[in-house]
């Protein structure tokens, strides 16, 4: 052992210590001169401990602690002692004592004024984030990040020691592999040996991990990278991490009883938030969309939508009677308290509505003066409605005095989910939400396919692996809209935290939903030959599920941004600001690949994207 090397972390040392000779190690958070005491905080990933020299210290130990610069690399020796009664700081556990130094080695000096102050977490809230990531290392010096990386350490740490207790194996799967389509563009990673063709870098392992449930493998799992070129938001990266699981000889009950222990093991592990509800709720797709306007709904508050149509089959006002009869859904929603709302909130909430979709948005207010038998309702619309229908409506909706009604009328598609963004505004402006509570749910029974009107075709609306409902097989060809996917998210809080589905273990019935996605005879053999020739040989039922690792800590640390639970996140379009990447390459590397660049319009490379599986 060298004679710099610690023999104590920082944050180790106790009143117990007083007396030790001790050596420590880390890097300089602050230094105070008080002339003829210098105090140096001293860091590692462990804590922090209060070095001190005073004039009288031997060899210049004094001036050469006072000329320290933050964030250089300090070896300190000396003897723990008690800190002078009134300078104990309570909010460190090394507060009550200090190293009264006898020996300091420089290990290294910071050289560079820093990019920004590390040592005041307030300030750093208000530090570019682009310099952060520039100076990612220097950022994940501070005591929060490593907390983070230590919380996603031990979290992935539970889930090895969970998933192997049920008898998974973890098996990686290759990273050089063909498109695996999740909805987003892939990345391509050029093929030297024979130039023009392409890896691609999977987007998930879905493939691979049904081939290993061909394979025999039965329970398998993986820490899994994903790489998705799609547009970046808040809860998505280019690359991000997957908790990747697979089960053969299982029902679709099987996967979410599994996960659901394993959800409650890491939350009551990692978490002191509590759990919205045990087992978890489960609501069918179509019943999250009737109730919450979205198939990832908050759970940790109720305002529900409500129909409304048959209230107003035969009602003078016309926007409501229009719709109803042309086959459109008047839906309403409440915004509890809502009515004394000021004329310029009423616009914005409009402005809102308007902006995702609706024609418009028919506000009611209900005078708290009046009562539930002769409701007097205010706003626009109020002149239009009977007494008969004020007073139904506000049972239905069971509304009170004071609140506001909110109604749209339109498709039931677009009226639901306007309300149901309503509802997420709503309460946020009146913090329904807790935030210590984590609201897992199931959502099941998604559409098999959904209509894109841009490409006038069906598309999976999970991916084309997805088995049908045995009952709705019929109706692949003649009604594919009607048909049930054995699909399934787990959602919190308004995220969608993973999705899973039971899979199609027959060649016949996935060729069909191949065709159904319209991908030729040719092109399924083409793309994906192996897979419809892997299930001739006799393939186990089989499913398995996604949740991601990335979304869960952002859950457990109240994060809004994955930027800020990932070690080495990517910026806005996909770049590393600390590496340089991505990068120009020399002449010479791509004249290897026979590769040409051909210079193109700004727009077409950031062009539209291709949407996302991840329904988040
Ligand atoms: P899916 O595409 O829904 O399913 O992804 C599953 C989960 O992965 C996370 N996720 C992301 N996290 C961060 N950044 C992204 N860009 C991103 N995209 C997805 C989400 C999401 O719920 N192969 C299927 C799973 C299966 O069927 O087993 C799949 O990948 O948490």
């Amino acid at each position: 052992m060298q004679d710099w090397q610690r023999t104590h972390t920082c944050g180790a040392l106790r009143a117990e210590h007083i007396g030790n000779d001790v050596v420590v190690n880390g890097w300089v958070r602050s230094v105070r001169d008080h002339g003829d005491l210098v105090f140096v905080d001293l860091r590692d990933r462990t804590g922090m401990v209060q070095i001190c020299a005073d004039a009288s210290s031997a060899s210049g130990l004094h001036d050469t602690l006072a000329g320290v610069k933050p964030e250089s690399v300090l070896s300190i020796r000396g003897i723990v002692r008690r800190r002078r009664p009134g300078m104990e700081n309570p909010r460190l556990e090394t507060g009550s004592v200090e190293i009264a130094v006898t020996r300091v080695d420089t290990l290294n000096q910071c050289r560079q004024p820093l990019p920004f102050q590390l040592n005041d977490e307030a300030q750093m809230s208000l530090v570019n984030e682009e310099l952060r990531l520039r100076y990612r290392y220097l950022d994940l010096r501070r005591p929060r990040l490593y907390e983070m990386l230590k919380l996603r350490h031990e979290v992935i740490t539970s889930i090895r020691s969970f998933l192997n207790r049920e008898g998974f194996l973890e098996i990686e799967t290759p990273l050089f592999t063909r498109s695996t389509p999740e909805g987003a563009r892939d990345y391509l990673v050029p093929y030297r040996l024979e130039p023009g063709l392409f890896y691609a870098l999977p987007q998930s392992p879905q493939q691979y991990k049904q081939l290993l449930m061909v394979g025999g493998v039965e329970r398998y799992y993986q820490i899994a990278r994903c790489f998705r070129d799609e547009a970046q938001r808040a809860d998505r990266q280019p690359e991000f991490t997957q908790l990747d699981l697979e089960m053969s000889f299982v029902t679709q009950d099987d996967i979410l009883n599994l996960t659901e222990a394993l959800t409650i093991e890491l939350i009551t592990t990692h978490s002191t938030k509590t759990l919205g509800s045990r087992p978890f709720t489960r609501l069918t797709y179509d019943e999250a969309i009737a109730r919450y306007g979205t198939d990832k709904p908050d759970l940790r508050y109720g305002l529900e939508l409500r129909d409304l149509n048959h209230l107003f089959q035969d009602t003078g006002f016309s926007v409501f009677r229009d719709t109803i009869e042309s086959g459109g859904f008047v839906r309403g929603l409440i915004y509890p308290g809502g009515a004394g709302l000021s004329r310029k909130n009423l616009d914005d909430l409009t402005r809102f509505a308007r902006q995702i979709g609706a024609k418009g948005l028919v506000h009611l207010a209900w005078a708290t003066d009046s009562d539930s038998e002769a409701p007097v309702l205010q706003g626009p619309a109020a002149r239009h409605l009977t007494a008969d229908e004020a007073r139904s409506l506000v049972r239905a909706m069971g509304a009170k005095p004071g609140d506001l009604i909110l109604a749209v009328a339109d498709s039931f598609r677009v009226a639901s989910a306007v309300l149901g963004r309503l509802r997420c505004e709503i309460a946020r402006h009146l913090s329904l939400a807790p935030r210590d509570v984590l609201h897992f749910c199931w959502v099941t029974d998604f559409p098999l396919v959904e209509w894109s009107e841009d490409e006038q075709r069906w598309d999976a609306s999970h991916h084309p692996f997805t088995m049908p409902h045995l009952e709705d097989l019929e109706y692949l060809e003649s009604d594919p809209g009607r048909v049930r996917a054995q699909c399934y998210d787990i959602v919190c809080n308004g995220i969608e935290w993973g999705s899973g589905s039971i899979r199609i273990a027959r060649a016949d019935i996935q060729s069909r939903v191949f065709a159904l996605l319209g991908i030729s005879q040719e092109i399924q053999q083409e793309r994906f030959g192996h897979m419809l020739e892997a299930f001739a040989y006799g393939a186990p039922p089989h499913g398995g599920i996604a949740p991601g690792i990335d979304r869960l800590i952002m859950l457990l640390t109240d994060n809004d941004n994955i930027r800020e639970v990932m070690a080495f996140p990517k910026i806005g379009g996909g770049g590393d600001p600390l590496m340089g990447a991505p990068a120009p390459v020399d002449a010479s590397q791509l004249a290897e690949l026979g590769l040409q660049i051909v210079p193109r319009a700004r727009d077409s490379v950031h062009g539209g994207d291709p949407g996302s599986n991840d329904r988040a």
